[in-house]
């Protein structure tokens, strides 16, 4: 089992790049006959999608544009916690079909953030790509149209996740240990 440190954490690698690559190409056929004949624009979640969103562009054949969003979160006064704000939406989104792409759907909180932001622009429609999910701690209801592995619940660094800023590079995906 290849490991690797990062900081204070070891971590054992759990999807190799070749399962990743053969996944990504799998979403991207399935979106080529969802979305054939639509006017597409494909909506980053920077940082950690850039590569799934590098990989999946570059076999996408419909009509598409892609544009990135970044979110900014904060402790906020109130009781509600953390506040996220959109950065960087200036396409014009209406009457559009819509791709969010997602490196990670965890409890789904930024992806509601997102997900509300993106209909107030009046899409046509709005579908979403996750590479990962973690279904046991996810709280929302907002369908995932595609998924490419379901995960259980533990921190995963690699392919665009980090742990501290650090393992964004890493071609597979590594999950820690104890
Ligand atoms: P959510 O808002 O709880 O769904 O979390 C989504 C965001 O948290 C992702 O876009 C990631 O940036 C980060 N995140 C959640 N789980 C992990 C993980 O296991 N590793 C690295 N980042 C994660």
């Amino acid at each position: 089992m290849e490991t690797i440190a990062i900081q204070d954490k070891i971590f054992k690698r759990s999807i190799a790049a070749s399962e990743i690559q053969s996944m990504v190409t799998d979403i991207a056929a399935r979106m080529n006959y969802d979305l054939e004949g639509d006017d597409v624009v494909f909506v980053a979640i920077l940082n950690g999608a850039f590569m799934f969103a590098s990989d999946l562009i570059r076999k996408i054949k419909v009509n598409c544009r892609i544009t990135f969003l970044k979110l900014a979160s904060y402790q906020g006064s109130n009781s509600t916690g953390i506040i996220k704000q959109l950065i960087g939406l200036n396409e014009v989104l209406k009457d559009k079909t819509v791709v969010i792409v997602e490196d990670i759907v965890d409890t789904g909180i930024t992806l509601d953030t997102v997900l509300r932001q993106i209909e107030s622009f009046q899409p046509k429609e709005i579908k979403v790509a996750a590479l990962l999910f973690k279904p046991d701690v996810y709280t929302f209801s907002h369908r995932i149209d595609y998924v490419g592995f379901n995960i259980p619940n533990e921190f995963v660094v690699g392919y665009g996740l980090d742990y501290n800023g650090y393992g964004r590079n890493l071609e597979h995906i590594y999950t820690i240990t104890d």
